[in-house]
């Protein structure tokens, strides 16, 4: 009787204990605290010394300034243990060595300038008015001539295309403005002699059309010259036995504009990813996190697609979110848009587990979900396109700085570096700690909350 008495004591002991050990150790919902933790790590005073210390020169890519950032954004990487990689890719400038125009045997005279791009070549022909270079506004008799086009309208891009398409020989762009001309530029694959000249004499040449036909000698010859930009990528390893098989990406473009220090754009990105890989560094967790600076971004996120281009296929298949930050420091931006003006922007302009996971974040750090647009512009890019849910972190409307040699580190606000930081961290930690529920799929977001679309101009 005894001993049977003993034996049932064990058997309730023994599922009382298995179902407290299943309770430990099961994964616990989103719990907001861990997150707050985060947030009281942020440091906004380490962001602000990265920002002031990349925005002392200009980092475009391919000079010495990029160089630099890219050696001391390494350094801090491996200081905080990280394993780096830092990623080498070809960038080019074009560099005018000589342009010269001759209408009916008369060189034009005054501001002429080749266009940037693979632009060389000497062509003798016709000229003929073409307008804007609107698809309606170019006759097919354009075929072997010379256009002559007026800026505006469509992008230059679209106009070089137009005339390509038609078989034009040669472009002579005049400016829209009274201004002197301006920075006409082929992309990579428009191989066409072209130049830009004043709006004065783009007029005077559309006069003398008027009068007989007009025979011109476009000579251009563009040199190409090849520089190396770079991306510097750190990976944080998840833990052994807790490992999704997932990877989390953060990025940033580490690159400026030629003629500007860039102190928000993007030294205010690479200043929070920095912060957030310190952050995580102490961090458990079942998820991969790769912290990423993109070189060449400025010059058609050319760094960040290399990256996404050369990802081996199994890598590019198990990332699950990636999260841009750009331009995220200037106080003058945002304007009077709650949370500081910050939104999220992706490429499609749906909501994705990366708006998801930033809208619940914001909600629960500063009590108000961050609403979400449509754009690109940025390294989100090359992920979107890459099928990688993929949003853009950024204050809109823009700072007046925006590409200025006025971007500097006394237009940036620590609390605006803050918040970002404490958005993007707490989204992070959702979903790559082992505390919180992995998400394997798009549709498994932990906590989702009410944010809406907006179409917020910039
Ligand atoms: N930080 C900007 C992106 C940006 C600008 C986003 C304005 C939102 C509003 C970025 O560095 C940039 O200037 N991008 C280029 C495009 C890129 C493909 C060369 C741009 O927008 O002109
Ligand atoms: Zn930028």
């Amino acid at each position: 009787m005894l001993k049977r008495k003993s034996f049932y004591t064990i058997i309730v002991l023994g599922i009382v204990l298995f179902i407290s050990a299943v309770y430990y150790l099961s994964p616990k919902p989103s719990n907001s605290t861990n997150e707050f933790n985060i947030n009281k790590e942020i440091n906004a005073d380490n962001m602000y010394d990265t920002v002031a210390y990349l925005s002392k020169q200009p980092r475009a890519a391919g000079t010495e300034g990029e160089i630099k950032a890219v050696e001391y954004i390494e350094s801090k990487f491996k200081s905080l243990g990280y394993e780096t990689k830092v990623q080498e890719f070809p960038v080019y400038d074009f560099k005018e060595k000589h342009r010269s125009v001759i209408i009916n045997d008369k060189p034009l005279e005054g501001d002429i300038r080749a266009f940037s791009g693979n632009v060389s070549g000497n062509v003798t022909a016709e000229l003929m008015n073409v307008d804007k270079a609107r698809p309606s506004d170019i006759p097919v008799e354009v075929k072997g001539k010379i256009a002559l086009v007026e800026l505006g309208e469509i992008p230059i891009f679209a106009k070089l295309n137009n005339l390509l398409e038609k078989g034009a020989a040669g472009v002579i762009m005049y400016n829209d403005h009274p201004a002197g001309s301006f920075e006409g530029k082929a992309s990579e694959r428009q191989y066409i002699p072209a130049v830009a000249i004043t709006r004065d004499q783009g007029l005077e040449l559309a006069a003398l059309l008027q009068e007989g036909s007009v025979v011109v000698t476009l000579d251009v010859e563009v040199e190409k010259i090849r520089h190396t930009s770079y991306n510097v990528i750190a990976t944080l390893k998840p833990n052994k036995n807790q490992d999704t098989g997932q990877i989390v990406t953060i990025g940033a473009h580490h690159d400026s504009v030629p003629y500007g220090p860039g102190a928000n754009d993007d030294a205010s990105g690479v200043s929070a990813v920095l912060e957030l890989a310190r952050i995580f560094s102490k961090k458990p967790t079942d998820t991969e996190i790769r912290f990423i600076t993109f070189g060449a971004e400025e010059k058609g996120l050319i760094g960040s697609t290399h990256y996404v281009s050369t990802l081996p296929q199994n890598d590019e298949e198990r990332m699950v979110a990636h999260f841009q930050m750009d331009m995220v420091g200037a106080a003058a931006a945002g304007g009077n848009n709650p949370a500081g003006g910050l939104i999220m922007y992706t490429i499609d302009g749906r909501k994705n587990l990366v708006t998801d996971l930033g809208a619940a974040a914001s909600k629960n750090t500063f009590s108000e979900a961050i609403p979400y647009g449509e754009l690109g512009r940025s390294d989100h890019q090359p992920f979107h396109d890459a099928n990688i849910p993929a949003a853009l972190f950024i204050h809109a409307p823009l700072e007046p700085d925006y590409h200025q040699p006025t971007d500097t580190l006394d237009k940036i606000s620590k609390e605006k570096l803050q918040q970002v930081a404490e958005i993007v961290g707490s989204a992070v930690y959702q979903i790559t700690s082992p505390e919180t529920p992995a998400t394997t799929n798009e549709k498994a977001v932990p906590a989702v909350v009410e944010y809406h679309y907006e179409d917020r101009s910039l």
